[in-house]
């Protein structure tokens, strides 16, 4: 019997089988061969919520979520945050190690080469009500890119993946920033290549009638420091959103149009929103004890609070309470930061919080610098959409040149009907009969 091996034994047949075990990981394929008869389709593992399944080989984030650590290609987030820029990062990310001085400024060029968008764009942006949000415009946007760009179905050739990467981290800040100044009926601001990533994004936000903008420097450091920390988070909600999507081949627009979609849901990037909204509703620090009870009664989430991998403080909250701090130098102290202070104070001395491993995680407190810049609560997800981009476009990649990698086609359990025959519409029994059954099918 091998070392590394899995030895089961089926009790309804008696049968032995033994699986290797490699990465610590058995393939569940291999169940399929636990049948109890010829005819049986095999043993299938149940993970609803893939909550302990790997879906792919990858190289490009490490998490250990006991411990706290995160790590893009082996370099951890604290230097990173501390050390490099978002743009150098993205780098990291996308091509697996940090850039030569040479290389950078190939890289910085390409992108910034690649942050005008066609004019159409904006006819496009226009043809949204007056208050979409922002993450929607997003959305439907990114998606239209697909159709800028046709030459991007070519997925399996190396330089068309690369040109698509550049368009894609290129134009995100240009439709995320016309996105928010649609909603102000503001003139949109074309890119100042002049500008660093994020100082080149602030102007297209925020400037107005000077000649040129110039960003100040503790909010630019802030908005790379937070860029860099939602570069990527292996196989969250948005990236198995985007693997799954382009599975199917599918030009990369189209699949990082669906990751902005999975994003935009409140337990994901739409979380820091839903903090501001909780922390403005209990209002005053005195009121935490009030709410915790009822968080821990069942009656809403602490949101901003728990995490699938981490159960230990989560690394980026860390450095974000850091920069909330140097953040509030120039804008002035965000108010809700004292609740939000009294919320993790007294959360983390609750059992029900210790019990079930609920720390802070990266939503917790970014929402409160994103308020203090002056971002309306809308832009949040926009502001993870950004940077995210890179991580999306590394783990496409990662997935198109995977040999092992197939269209993703989860199975289930059917637990429905076996076989009826169709009865005419005036032989059915009695509305009464079936209103039950059918009013709780949607
Ligand atoms: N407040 C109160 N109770 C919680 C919370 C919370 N924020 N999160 C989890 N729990 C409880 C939950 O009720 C359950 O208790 P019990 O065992 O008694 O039923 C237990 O903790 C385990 O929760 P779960 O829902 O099974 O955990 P999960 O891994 O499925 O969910 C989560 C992870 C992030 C969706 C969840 O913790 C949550 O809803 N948090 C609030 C939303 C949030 O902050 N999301 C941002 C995530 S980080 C950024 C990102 O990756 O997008």
């Amino acid at each position: 019997m091998a070392e590394n091996s899995l030895t089961i034994i089926d009790n309804r047949t008696g049968k032995k089988y033994e699986f290797p075990i490699e990465s610590n990981s058995i393939r569940a394929a291999d169940l399929k061969k636990i049948q109890v008869d010829e005819r049986d389709p095999g043993l299938l593992s149940y993970d609803p919520a893939l909550t302990n399944t790997a879906t792919c080989k990858s190289r490009i984030t490490f998490i250990d979520g006991d411990a706290g650590i995160l790590r893009y290609r082996g370099y951890p987030i604290e230097e990173l945050a501390e050390r490099s820029n978002y743009l150098e990062t993205a780098y990291l990310i996308v091509k697996g190690e940090l850039p030569d001085v040479k290389h950078l400024k190939v890289w910085e060029e390409n992108i910034t080469r690649h942050t005008m968008v066609h004019e159409n764009i904006k006819d496009f942006i226009a043809g949204f009500r007056h208050d979409a949000h922002p993450m929607g415009i997003l959305v439907g946007t990114i998606g239209a890119l697909s159709t800028f760009y046709p030459d991007a179905k070519d997925i399996f050739d190396l330089e068309s993946r690369r040109l698509q990467t550049r368009r894609l981290i290129g134009k995100m800040p240009t439709i995320a920033a016309w996105a928010y100044r649609k909603a102000r009926g503001l003139p949109y601001v074309y890119p100042d290549n002049e500008l660093s990533y994020c100082g080149n994004f602030l102007s297209m936000l925020w400037k107005m009638t000077e000649l040129k903008y110039k960003p100040d420097p503790v909010l630019e450091h802030a908005l790379e420091v937070l860029f860099i920390l939602h570069a990527d988070h292996e196989q969250n909600c948005s990236t198995n959103a985007l693997r799954s999507v382009a599975s199917s081949q599918v030009d990369p627009y189209s699949a990082v149009a669906a990751a902005v979609a999975a994003l935009y849901g409140p337990l994901h990037g739409g979380a820091n929103e839903a903090v501001i909204r909780m922390l403005a509703e209990i209002g005053a620090a005195d009121r935490v004890p009030e709410y915790v009870r009822k968080f821990k009664a069942g009656e809403g989430r602490l949101m901003g609070f728990g995490h699938r991998v981490y159960k230990n403080y989560d690394p980026r909250a860390k450095i974000i309470k850091r920069v909330a701090y140097e953040v509030f130098e120039v804008t002035g102290k965000n108010p809700l930061i004292d609740v939000a202070l009294e919320l993790e104070r007294i959360a983390l001395q609750d059992d029900y919080f210790i019990s079930r491993k609920l720390y802070p995680n990266v939503d917790f407190y970014s929402g409160i610098i994103y308020q203090a810049m002056g971002f309306p609560m809308t832009m949040f997800p926009v502001l993870f959409a950004i940077p995210r981009t890179a991580g999306w476009m590394a783990q496409w990649a990662e997935l198109v040149r995977d040999p092992e990698q197939k269209i993703a086609r989860p199975r289930q359990l059917y637990l429905g009907e076996w076989l009826r025959n169709y009865v005419p519409i005036d032989e059915r029994p009695a509305p009464s009969q079936r209103e039950d059954a059918v009013s709780a099918a949607i």
